[in-house]
C-alpha cells in the first residue's frame, strides 16, 4: 500500500515538473502574434477562439494557429496571410455555423477591411524581402 502511494506521489511530481520544464523552455505558450493592435483586436474577437494553440478545434488550429504566427517561417506566413485575406473577403471565416450561434462575433466591413488590409500589404512586403 504505501510503496504504491509513493509511486503515484512520484508520478504526480513527475508530472508537475514536465508541465513546469515545457512552460519555461517554450516560450511559445505567452507570446502573442506580432500584429498591429487593430488587427489584434479583431482578430480576438472573431478567430483567435478556435484558431490558436489551445484550441479544442483541432481542425482550425491545424489549419492556422494564431497564436504561434510569428514563428511561422516567411514562406508559410505569406501563405497564411493569403488564406486570411482571402477567406475573410469570401465571407468563410469566420464559418456561418459559428455565427449562428454567436452573432455579436460577426465581422462589421470596417473590421473586414481591416484584417484584409493588414494580411495583403504584410504579404506584399514580405514577398519582397
Ligand atoms: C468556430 C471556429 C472558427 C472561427 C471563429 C474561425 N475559424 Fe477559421 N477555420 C475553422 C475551421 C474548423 C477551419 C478548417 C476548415 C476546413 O478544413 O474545412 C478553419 C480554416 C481557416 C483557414 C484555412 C482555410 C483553408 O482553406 O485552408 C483560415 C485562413 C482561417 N480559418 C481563418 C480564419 C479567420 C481569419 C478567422 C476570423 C475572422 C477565423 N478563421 C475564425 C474554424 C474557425
Amino acid at each position: 500500500m504505501i510503496r504504491k502511494k509513493h509511486f503515484v506521489i512520484t508520478l504526480f511530481a513527475l508530472f508537475v515538473s514536465a508541465g513546469w520544464l515545457k512552460a519555461s523552455v517554450n516560450p511559445t505558450e505567452t507570446k502573442a502574434p506580432v500584429m498591429p493592435d487593430n488587427v489584434k483586436a479583431v482578430i480576438e474577437k472573431s478567430c483567435f477562439g478556435c484558431h490558436n494553440t489551445d484550441s479544442k478545434n483541432d481542425k482550425a488550429k491545424e489549419k492556422l494557429d494564431l497564436k504561434t504566427f510569428d514563428t511561422l517561417g516567411k514562406k508559410e506566413m505569406i501563405h497564411a496571410l493569403g488564406e486570411i485575406a482571402e477567406t475573410v473577403e469570401e465571407n468563410e471565416m469566420p464559418p456561418a455555423k459559428f455565427l449562428e450561434k454567436f452573432p455579436d462575433k460577426k465581422l462589421t466591413d470596417a473590421e473586414k477591411k481591416i484584417l484584409i488590409d493588414w494580411a495583403k500589404s504584410e504579404g506584399k512586403a514580405l514577398m519582397k524581402k
